[in-house]
This record gives structure tokens, sequence and C-alpha cells, in this order.
């Protein structure tokens, strides 16, 4: 079986597929359209960053053999979905490998904002000796207000108490305390308390926008907001506006409603204020996140090659399951009434004992696994004839 890995993944992978027993063509670029079909012919499993468009007509074009594909970063944007699932190929990424790279930014930022550092260093590559302790302070004793206490928001909570902070969080869903972070009932307790606020929320339709001028108005004069989480839900207007007034003493921004190509032009109204860090959008972006992705990935394509498990695939319904004992029956399905019927009738006719069954649906598609004592005689053939049958492997 072939892997074939485009846009430089880390090469931790290469080692991981070729100790599964594959054959791994490796390349630096991206391809695109026909050349990408081209070079999928013999290929299982297909890895990609986020530069390769993989389009509903690339899927639709790509051969049967290919099983799955991974996302070797966070997003799935470049990858139609609903394609592949309708084809029966799985796609998993690296959700929560950055997680740890997110939370120790933020914290290097939380304390660049107290010191005003990113000011101090800019004075100094011009000359300018400026030594005075005006508006620096320590972080101890300050309150951290963490808005979104998921992945990123949690970690955070805890590694900023070690800085002796006080956490106060506030999230949508109920979330448990870790530590000695304290919930807010509503947004703006948390905004009229904190001396940093910090926008860790997912990235729902919903919250776009959702801190606008009434949210930055709320927070505490001389507080310092920071977003590391998306572009879009902040208004940045507003927040340019708070910082020229005094009302907010500083701002930690690392995504943007407008993200430009590498190279191109950057804009922001934010440009030039005082204490103002910008990053581009590089919370995630460190080594070791990248060699947590090639590792997480990478297992989780074999595991579903060999094992047929799903969990954590971002366009397959989950399923989990033990060790293969005899033979895995690994059926991908429209789900409609009687498939179920139609694949046990299959395995009773021959009195397979059934050692594990387990089935998940998602939207149309179901996906089951069945472990049976011995090799059924032509029972992949039987199951590519049912007609609602999208994807059968038997393991
Ligand atoms: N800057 C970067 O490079 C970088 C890297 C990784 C992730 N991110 C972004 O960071 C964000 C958080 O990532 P995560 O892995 O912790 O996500 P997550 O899904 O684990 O956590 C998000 C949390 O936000 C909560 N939430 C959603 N909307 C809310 C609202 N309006 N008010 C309060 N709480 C709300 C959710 O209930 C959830 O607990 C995401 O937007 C992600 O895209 C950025």
């Amino acid at each position: 079986m072939k892997a074939l890995l485009l846009e430089n993944i880390h090469p931790d992978s290469v080692g991981i597929f070729t100790s599964g027993g594959f054959e791994v063509d490796r390349r630096a670029g991206s391809l695109l359209g026909d050349d990408l079909v081209s070079a999928l012919a013999d290929v299982t499993l297909l890895g990609i960053r986020s530069n390769t468009k993989l389009t509903a007509k690339v899927i639709e074009a790509a051969p049967d053999c290919l099983l799955a594909i991974g996302a070797f970063c966070i997003g799935t944007n470049q990858i139609a979905l609903e394609a592949a699932r309708a084809r029966g190929i799985a796609v998993f990424n690296a959700p929560y490998s950055n997680t740890r790279s997110v939370v120790e930014l933020a914290i290097a930022e939380i304390v660049a904002l107290s010191r005003r550092l990113g000011d101090k260093t800019g004075q100094m590559h011009k000359g300018v000796w400026n030594k005075s302790a005006d508006g620096s302070h320590e972080v101890r004793g300050k309150t951290l207000g963490i808005v979104g206490y998921g992945n990123i928001g949690s970690q955070l909570s805890i590694v900023a108490e070690a800085l002796g902070m006080h956490v106060v969080f506030y999230d949508i869903a109920d979330k448990l305390a870790l530590s000695n972070a304290r919930h807010c009932d509503s947004l703006d307790e948390l905004l009229g308390e904190s001396d940093f606020v910090t926008l860790h929320v997912d990235g729902r339709p919903g919250n776009a926008g959702f801190f606008g001028r009434a949210q930055i108005d709320a927070m505490k004069d001389g507080s310092a907001l920071l977003n590391l989480s998306r572009g879009f839900v902040i208004d940045v207007d507003a927040l340019a506006d708070a910082l020229r007034s005094g009302h907010l003493s500083g701002a930690a921004i690392d995504v943007y409603p407008r993200e430009p190509e590498n190279g191109q032009p950057f804009v922001s109204p934010l440009q030039g204020l005082t204490n103002v860090i910008l990053t581009p959008h590089v919370g995630g972006s460190t080594l070791e996140a990248q060699v947590d992705i090639a590792h997480f990935v990478s297992n989780k394509l074999l595991d579903y090659v060999t094992a047929g498990t799903t969990v954590m695939s971002v366009n397959l319904p989950n399923v989990a399951a033990p060790p293969i004992e005899g033979h895995r029956v690994a059926l991908v399905h429209r789900n409609v009434p009687g498939v179920m019927a139609q694949l046990n009738a299959a395995l009773a006719e021959h009195q397979a004992n059934i050692g594990f069954q387990s089935l998940a649906t998602q939207g149309e598609v179901g996906y089951v696994l069945t472990d049976v004592t011995y090799d059924i005689p032509g029972l992949t053939r039987r199951l590519q004839a049912m007609r609602d049958t999208i994807r059968v492997r038997i393991l």
C-alpha cells in the first residue's frame, strides 16, 4: 500500500507509515486538479496540509483504492468533506495538537503586555534608552478572565495560576472549573473584574462579532485584551478606539478578520498603537505542534486502515473498537432502514458468530464494524452488491 504525503509533512510520518507496511512518497509541494488525481492512481492514504485543495471534483475522480485522507493541520476547510463521506473516504485531522503552543503564547503575551515589552524593545531597536517602571506590573495577583473554557482556555487556566494569577472564566457550556479557577455566570461579570480578558471561543457562526464595542466598554479601565481564537469575533475598530482613548492599556492579537497570504501586505486599524502586540496567526505554530500533528494524524490513519476505527474522523460516523477478534467487516453505507438486517442475514447464513458489533450514523451515512470468527467466502462481493453499500472492507 502506498501513502502520498504532500506539503512537507513532518518526516516522523514517514517512519510511522513505513513501519505500518506502507511505501511512502513524501513531496515538498502541493498538487492541483488533474495532477493531483493522477498522483492518486495507486494511493491508499493521502496526507495534506492547508494548501492542497481537495475539491468535490478531485474526490469524485479519486481511485477506489483511496481509503483515507489525513489533514496534517487543524482546519479541514480545504477538503470537500461531504464528497469524501459520500465515497466512504475517511478524513482525520489534529484538532488539539497545538493547544499547548497557543497557551504558551498567551502566557508570554500577558507578561509582555504587563511590562510593555513590545514598545520597550521597539524603542531599543531605534536607539532609545527609556528605563522606567511607568505602566509596568507583575502579573502575580492579577485576574485573568478566560472567555471560552475549552481545550485551550482550560489549559491556560492551569498555567496562569502557576504564575500566581487569579482565574475566572465564562463559557456558554457547563464546564468543570480546574484548580482554583472560578466560573462567572455572565460575560459582564467576568469583564467587570478581569485585568486581562483572553478569548478562546470556537468558530461557530454565532460568535461573529460577539466581542463588540459594548463588551470592550464593559472591560475594566486599564485592562488588556487578547484574542488568539478567531479573527471575526472582535470588533477591531472598537478595540482600536478603546486603546487610543486609554480605556484599555494594551492588546495582543493573533487572528484577524482578513488575513493575507504569506508575503502579502497586512493592514489593520491596530497598527502603530501603543502596547499592542500583533502576531501573524502563529499561536499554534511550533515545531512541537508539527511533530504532535504528524504522530496523531498518522496513527489515526493507520488505525483506520488496520482496525477500521474512525474515532475523531471529521466526516465518517465515529466507531471505536477493541482489537480484532478473527475477521472484521467494515461497512460504510447509506443510513437507511434494512442495512443491518441484510448484513446480519448474510452472516447468519454462514452461521458466523458475531464477537463484536458497533454501529454509528451521521446524517446520510452509517458505519458498522462487525467481528466474525472466520473469513466467510464471497462475503465482500455479497455486501458490495447491497444497494446501500458505499464501501466494504474485510480486515
Ligand atoms: N491562534 C491560533 O493559532 C490557534 C490555534 C489553535 C486554535 N485556535 C482557535 O482557538 C479557539 C479555541 O480552541 P479550542 O481547541 O480550545 O476549542 P474548544 O472547542 O475546545 O473550546 C471552545 C470553547 O468556547 C466555548 N464557547 C463558544 N462560544 C462561546 C461564547 N460565545 N461565549 C463563551 N464561550 C463560548 C465553547 O463552549 C467551548 O468550551 C478556536 O477558535 C480555535 O480555532 C487558534
